[in-house]
């Protein structure tokens, strides 16, 4: 039996890595084998695509349909390697960001093409979507308040994206929203905007009810 593929996304700081690791517990008190990845990266050519992307590892400015297609190449990378391996063998797939962020970013906020997107993600993943997406949906300043916190004792700062203005970030939240009514059955929203405990109650909730 083929396992499932569940991705996380979200606007920055809606939590989605401590809500993955804590679904995998979940999961593995029920003896589910579960890998967790994340997007960019997940694969040694992933991270090196992802120190680009993040952290300005090139001292060059990229353009933007370079950007799209490194985000791409490391998804293709991840998904041969990592995703579609752990699939066969019957594990279960958490996945930080994936195709949809690509259609937030990319698309919604810096303005490409959705079809375009839509159709560089097929060929990336080969057709093969998730079973399911949680959206952990969040405000921005409060998302924004997070990452302060998260930086406040020096260590680490706010990366390529995290820097981008409010309204783009804004324009990523409307493009999540819009994705989760274009695909209604693939999508699930999550209030972010709660405790750690009862974000993650909801999570157990929804997998539990598509599933399991
Ligand atoms: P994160 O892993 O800390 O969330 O950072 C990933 C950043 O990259 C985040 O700001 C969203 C952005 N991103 C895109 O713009 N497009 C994509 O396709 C992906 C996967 C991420």
């Amino acid at each position: 039996m083929t396992g499932k593929f569940i991705t996380f996304e979200g606007p920055e700081g809606s939590g989605k890595s401590t809500q993955i690791k804590r679904l995998a517990e979940k999961l593995d008190a029920q003896s589910v084998k579960v890998v967790c990845t994340r997007e960019p990266g997940g694969t040694a050519t992933g991270e090196a695509i992802r120190n680009i992307l993040q952290h300005d590892a090139v001292d060059e400015p990229l353009c933007d349909r370079a950007e799209l297609l490194l985000f791409t190449a490391s998804r293709a990378q991840l998904m041969e390697g990592v995703i579609l391996p752990a699939l066969g063998r019957g594990e279960w797939v958490l996945c930080d960001r994936f195709i949809d962020s690509t259609i937030a970013y990319q698309g919604y906020a810096r303005g490409m093409l959705i079809d375009t997107l839509d159709r560089i993600n097929n060929f990336a993943i080969n057709s093969r979507k998730p079973d399911l997406t949680l959206l952990l949906d969040l405000d921005i300043e409060r998302g924004f308040e997070r990452l302060e916190e998260r930086y406040a004792d020096g260590k680490g700062s706010a990366d390529r994206f995290e820097r981008e203005a409010r309204d783009f970030h804004h324009r990523v939240r409307d493009g999540y929203h819009q994705l989760a009514q274009r695909e209604p059955a693939r999508f699930r929203v999550i209030n972010s905007d709660q405790p750690i405990e009862d974000v993650s109650c909801a999570i157990w909730n929804v997998v539990k009810e598509v599933l399991l």
